[in-house]
């Protein structure tokens, strides 16, 4: 059966009446589950139901691969780092590099996301002396890029970590915006070119620094951080050690990969809590019931189920990650429909975790879904935040100890409370954003013992 799908202008015109995200969903909602897009030569197939999921990341993924898709963004930001990598050099990377992510191993990392955690506590404390309006959504930034640029680096400098952010930033913003817009050759002396140039120039710069001061350096002396981890592996058959190109694409598609997904994460699950103040009441209860005004721990982590809850709830109603794709190679069928080979398959969080057929009421913010019964009732692929398969994101465990720490740290002293009548925008640019921001006034709390029995 052939797909069913609006044509090109239709396409154009309602994108740009409603963005995206909202047209997308209007299409499926007019088209059912599979539906496509021709732009051009290119032809995107949309696929919502969790079993075309299930069909492509796990029975039928040898017909699936991250082929033309992310020509613009290996070439323009993360080179072979394992986000783009395919074949042969995925398979060894991603073996390489899985015993660092483990539920185990990311725990190393736990420290120090509660002591940039407890920096954040200090700063919300004068915020919140101030009453003064911030912007969420900038904080969250900076404290997952500080985060993993420690997890990385072990760097300490605020200054390198800015740097970083701002250049790595620039980069993403252009390798998105060389697959929307015109394309004007690369080597031409524009604005955009030379500013794009520039930072790639000083993030590289940044590595190959680092790279080598600990090269001049005695192995045992090496910081236990993810860079040493990259540069100890070895190839399993050859015994090599990374090249430096690798090292470094390693590097950048970490950062990439590692901040901005958990900061848009927590930017909303305070959108989320301030939303629904029955939510935020089980939580305080929960942390100040578990941890009575102390500090998290990986220990204490486990009796705050329902502050895990809540996160796994922002990532159904809002995953970071709305949308992924892969290239046919060969023919297949998804749903009953013909997906012709070289069409680009948009697998999509956003709306599968939203289908009416596998969710109660699925606008709903409702964190008691991720109870253990009620999650292993569900269709283990209508939830697939971190994507499915083997190609699952490898930073899933840091990124829920990260929020799980950091929602723990900050909920118990603080209610982030929306500016009044904020209406939020939510907009597809890449990963899933506030086109107007989140403003918040910071109120302190007291944490309140739970009364006795
Ligand atoms: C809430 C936070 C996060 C979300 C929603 C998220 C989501 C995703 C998704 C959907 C993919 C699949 C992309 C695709 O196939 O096109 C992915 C892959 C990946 N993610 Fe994450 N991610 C998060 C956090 C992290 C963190 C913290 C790290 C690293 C520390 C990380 C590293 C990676 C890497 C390296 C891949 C590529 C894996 C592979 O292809 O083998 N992610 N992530």
């Amino acid at each position: 059966m052939k797909i069913p799908g609006p044509n090109l202008l239709q396409f154009m015109n309602g994108v740009r009446a409603v963005g995206f995200l909202e047209y997308v969903g209007r299409l499926w909602r007019e088209y059912g589950d599979v539906f496509r897009v021709r732009i051009g030569r290119r032809t995107l197939v949309f696929a919502m139901h969790p079993d075309a999921v299930e069909r492509v990341t796990v029975s039928n993924r040898q017909n699936y691969d991250k082929l033309h898709s992310y020509d613009s963004v290996r070439k323009y930001l993360l080179g072979d780092g394992l986000v783009a990598s395919t074949g042969e050099l995925w398979r060894r990377q991603r073996k390489l590099m899985a015993p660092f992510y483990t539920p185990k191993g990311v725990q190393a990392y736990a420290a120090l996301m509660i002591r940039d955690g407890e920096r954040l506590v200090d700063r919300w404390s004068d915020f919140a002396r101030s009453q003064r309006e911030v912007e969420i959504a900038e904080e969250m930034t900076d404290v997952t890029a500080s985060i993993i640029l420690k997890a990385m680096f072990s760097s300490e400098s605020v200054e390198s970590i800015q740097q970083m952010k701002s250049a790595v930033e620039t980069m993403i913003a252009y390798a998105s915006d060389r697959l929307t817009s015109l394309p004007i050759p690369d080597w031409l002396p524009t604005a955009k070119n030379r500013r794009y140039r520039e930072a790639r120039t000083m993030v590289h710069e940044l590595i190959r620094r680092v790279i080598a001061e600990r090269r001049a350096m005695d192995e045992s002396r090496w910081p236990d951080d993810l860079l040493s981890k990259l540069m100890k592996a070895r190839d399993e058959e050859t015994g090599r050690p990374m090249s430096e190109a690798l090292l470094r694409d390693e590097s950048v598609t970490t950062f990439f990969a590692g901040h901005e997904t958990t900061a848009r994460t927590m930017t909303f699950t305070w959108y989320a809590l301030a939303s629904n103040p029955d939510a935020t009441a089980r939580l305080h209860e929960e942390l100040d019931r578990e941890l009575a005004g102390a500090l998290p721990t990986t220990e204490s982590l486990r009796r705050l189920p329902y502050t895990l809850q809540v996160i796994k709830e922002v990532l159904r109603l809002y995953p970071a990650a709305p949308f992924y794709v892969r290239d046919a190679i060969g023919a297949d069928q998804l749903g009953g429909f013909d997906v012709e080979p070289g069409s680009s398959v948009m697998l999509s969080p956003y709306y599968t975790q939203r289908h009416r057929k596998f969710w109660t009421n699925p606008e709903t913010f409702d964190p008691d879904r991720w109870t253990k019964e009620r999650e292993a009732a569900q269709h283990p692929f209508a939830y697939h935040p971190f994507a499915a398969g083997q190609r699952i994101c490898i930073g899933n465990n840091f990124s829920l100890l990260e929020s799980h720490l950091l929602l723990a740290l900050l909920a118990q002293r603080f209610t982030p409370a929306l500016r009044a009548g904020f209406t939020p925008r939510w907009v597809m640019s890449g990963t899933l954003g506030l086109a107007n921001g989140l403003p918040m006034v910071i109120h302190r709390r007291e944490a309140r013992p739970a009364p006795a029995e």
